[in-house]
């Protein structure tokens, strides 16, 4: 069977989806996206010349049939990816992620479509019993969000089993880069200091800022997700894709005020619980099978970023109107504090 001819991106118009259509288009690839815009219209800009637009829902199976007709590769990127905020919105993670995810592999299967490639992430593993975590590291996810993650990793696998689907799982770290939300107050500590400096307000550090992550440059994640379709050694194998240089929340904050000019210091406030204190992973594997290098360092991938910030100006943070579990939700976000 054909792959790569015709391709699916769902979440199209979102920060990670809407990078893969460009890179696909330029290499010659039909493009089709399923979006909801639940993230909104703000790079729809980017993608309009490169692809065919279809709004709709992946939870919908008349939306994914629609999106699925003739096509014979599909990237599931469409996620609402926010580990802090689905700790008090589960059942909406989980219609989202699991709900919606199973929904399009159902029809992706009965359109006969083989190639599926899911971006999963890093959350899968929860908190590290050592570092870095390669990719037999025990799966113990700390939030609903690596929980929808995880489960979905299953399905793939239980399909790839019955011989229906060949998936290839990606699991990134901690993205950042241009036409990441610059107004979600739940995710994407990058863009959320950017956007608050930009209207002279300190970042706000949950903890006390030593948290560890490995920032990763959207660009050093694009190609291996096109790379990886065909791999045979890769079907149903995960794989870690991402940066090896870490950096602590505090060190990020410090920088990005340093960067922007601003005479600002970060402000404090009590750790979100379920926050996994230090990750980082190993892309051995990823260096073997799909000779994968980062190649943008964290300080080059700032200065993009808030390049392009500036561009777009601050924005006003949009919160959701409701909590399931309102207990559970941090104060900074129930004060609307950001
Ligand atoms: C991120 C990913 C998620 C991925 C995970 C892997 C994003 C948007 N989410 O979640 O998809 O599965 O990494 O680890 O990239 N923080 C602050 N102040 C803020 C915002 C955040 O101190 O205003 C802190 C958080 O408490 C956290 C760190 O910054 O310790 C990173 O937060 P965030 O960007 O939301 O990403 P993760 O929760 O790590």
């Amino acid at each position: 069977m054909k792959f790569l001819d015709k391709v699916l991106v769902t979440g199209g118009c979102g920060f990670i989806g809407s990078h893969l259509v460009n890179y696909l288009a330029n290499k010659g690839k039909k493009v089709v996206v399923l979006d909801n815009f639940a993230g909104g219209k703000a790079n729809l800009k980017y993608i309009e010349k490169d692809a065919k637009i279809i709004r709709g829902s992946i939870e919908s199976r008349n939306a994914c049939r629609k999106a699925l007709k003739g096509v014979d590769t599909v990237f599931h990127i469409a996620a609402h990816a926010a580990e802090g905020q689905s700790v008090f919105v589960p059942i909406f993670n989980a219609k989202t992620n699991l709900i919606g995810s199973i929904t399009l592999l159902t029809e992706a299967i009965n359109s006969r479509i083989e190639d599926f490639v899911f971006t999963s992430t890093i959350a899968v593993y929860g908190r590290p019993k050592k570092l870095p975590v390669n990719e037999e590291h025990p799966l113990q996810p700390e939030d609903p969000y690596g929980i929808t993650k995880k489960a979905f990793e299953d399905y793939l696998r239980v399909y790839y089993e019955l011989g229906r689907i060949k998936p290839y799982i990606v699991r990134f770290f901690n993205v950042f880069g241009p036409r990441q939300r610059l107004d979600d107050p739940y995710r994407g500590v990058v863009p959320i200091f950017i956007n608050r400096i930009m209207q002279n307000k300190p970042p706000i550090i949950f903890g006390d800022g030593l948290q560890k992550r490995a920032f990763t440059y959207i660009t050093d994640i694009i190609e291996p997700l096109y790379k990886i379709v065909g791999k045979k050694k890769l079907i149903n194998n995960p794989i870690n894709i991402g940066n090896t240089e870490v950096w602590s929340v505090k060190r990020l904050a410090e920088t990005i005020i340093k960067k922007m000019g601003a005479n600002l210091k970060p402000e404090f406030v009590p750790r979100r619980k379920s926050d996994v204190k230090v990750i980082y992973a190993d892309i051995t594997k990823a260096k073997k099978l799909l000779n994968y290098k980062p190649r943008v360092t964290i300080n080059e991938g700032l200065d993009y970023t808030i390049e392009w910030a500036l561009r777009e100006g601050p924005k006003k943070f949009k919160y959701m109107d409701y909590f399931e579990i309102e207990k559970l939700a941090h104060s900074a976000y129930k004060k609307k504090q950001l």
